[in-house]
């Protein structure tokens, strides 16, 4: 059987990883600066996390979500006190794109309604209502495109405010900041008006934190730069560094009911225990601190490289931007320099995702690299 052929591969074959380094098969070691896609947060193989879900595994695994798991309630605890999200609960799935089909399904059975607003740009996921919310025709099969769904510009208020008045909205979902569309964000005061108007009109807010939260925003999540409360907060990626893991947080707006959600494989016990260990790394580690001062310290630093137009994010959530195409920058810097960076739509931008416990002097190594790759080219 081969495998269904989706993903353009560069070659390369990772069988190790420990920190912030990966290694292939014939032994070459890498700086990871892309996280495997923005998921690795506190450095591959961490001691404390093998250690943990090692021991989980010898105990019990799985069992299924009609039987009590003390786990799940562990992780909700821990996660609403270092989130600052307490007054929200938690549900748990798998995967990033199923945190925000169960977010859209909640608001429309909060609200009644079908209509999504969502930004353009955006990227939500590949499954049923989070693919059509995400702003690529191509990755939309005619099945998908029987959902409703509005783009608007972001930072437009007067757009979102004119759609939602015509009163067949049940959300509005928009990324803390948006990862695979370049790193672009709302305003603080958009935000803030996006916040009123959904409030005002009985629309739920979804922020969607699945890349830019779990600190790697330099906060706890992207949103929190811009004091609002979300009516939904949809995580995966860094909650598991690595294990498949995703969450819904929601507000008391929305009353559970038996069987309004339900997952055979979310939450279970692996999973939790990796998020957990995830969560208790982060706090130990002080890993949001590092994430601050590293970020602050890659912005001074790549100020010396003049063909760079601007630095996009915050925290260790960045992109630098050139006036011309990246991929070869990209591939030089992989194959020559030994460095993992990510692409993203915007062809011109570099993207930067390293675990939250990169160093300065690893930062350091990247921007030499990036020197040289750029004077061979020129
Ligand atoms: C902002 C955002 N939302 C949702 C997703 C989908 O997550 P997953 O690939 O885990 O389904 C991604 C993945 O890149 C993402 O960046």
């Amino acid at each position: 059987m081969n495998l269904f052929n989706v993903y353009p591969l560069y070659n390369v074959t990772p069988v190790k990883a420990e920190g912030c380094y990966v290694w292939d098969e014939k032994g070459t070691k890498y700086l990871d600066l892309y996280g495997g896609h923005g998921v690795i947060s506190i450095g591959h193989t961490h001691w404390d996390y093998v250690a943990k879900l090692k021991d989980q595994l010898d105990h019990i695994g799985f069992y299924s979500n009609s039987i009590q798991n003390s786990l799940q309630v562990e992780l909700a605890q821990k996660l609403g006190k270092i989130s600052g999200c307490e007054d929200y609960d938690l549900f748990l799935c798998n995967s990033g794109a199923e945190a925000n089909e169960n977010a859209l399904k909640l608001a429309s059975f909060k609200t009644g309604k079908k209509r999504v607003i969502s930004f353009e740009n955006s990227f939500h996921g590949r499954t049923s209502a989070a693919v059509a919310a995400t702003d690529n025709l191509n990755i939309n099969a005619p099945i998908n495109l029987q959902q409703e769904v509005t783009f608007l510009s972001l930072n437009q208020i007067d757009l979102v405010k004119i759609e939602i008045e015509r009163g067949d909205v049940c959300a509005v979902i928009i990324e803390g900041i948006q990862g695979v569309g370049g790193l672009n964000e709302g305003t603080t005061s958009f935000f803030q008006q996006l916040e009123k108007v959904c409030t005002k009109n009985e629309v739920i807010l979804i922020l969607d934190e699945i890349q830019s939260g779990y600190g790697r925003s330099g906060k706890f999540f992207a949103f929190q730069y811009h004091n609002i409360n979300p009516d939904i907060i949809t995580i995966a990626k860094g909650m598991g560094n690595g294990f498949p893991i995703g969450g819904v947080l929601i507000s008391d707006k929305i009353e559970a009911k038996f069987g309004m959600l339900g997952t055979t494989f979310g939450g279970n016990h692996l999973a939790c225990a990796a998020a957990i260990s995830v969560l208790d790394v982060m706090e130990k580690e002080k890993l949001i601190d590092n994430t601050n001062e590293v970020s602050d310290y890659f912005i001074e630093r790549i100020k010396e490289i003049p063909q760079i137009k601007k630095v996009k994010g915050k925290g260790l959530m960045l992109g630098v931007e050139f006036d011309f195409e990246v991929s070869e920058i990209r591939k030089k810097i992989i194959f020559d320099k030994h460095i993992f960076t990510g692409g993203a739509a915007n062809k011109n931008l570099l993207r930067i995702l390293p675990p939250l416990s990169v160093s300065k002097s690893q930062i350091d190594e990247f921007v030499e690299a990036l020197k040289e790759v750029l004077n061979e080219i020129n």
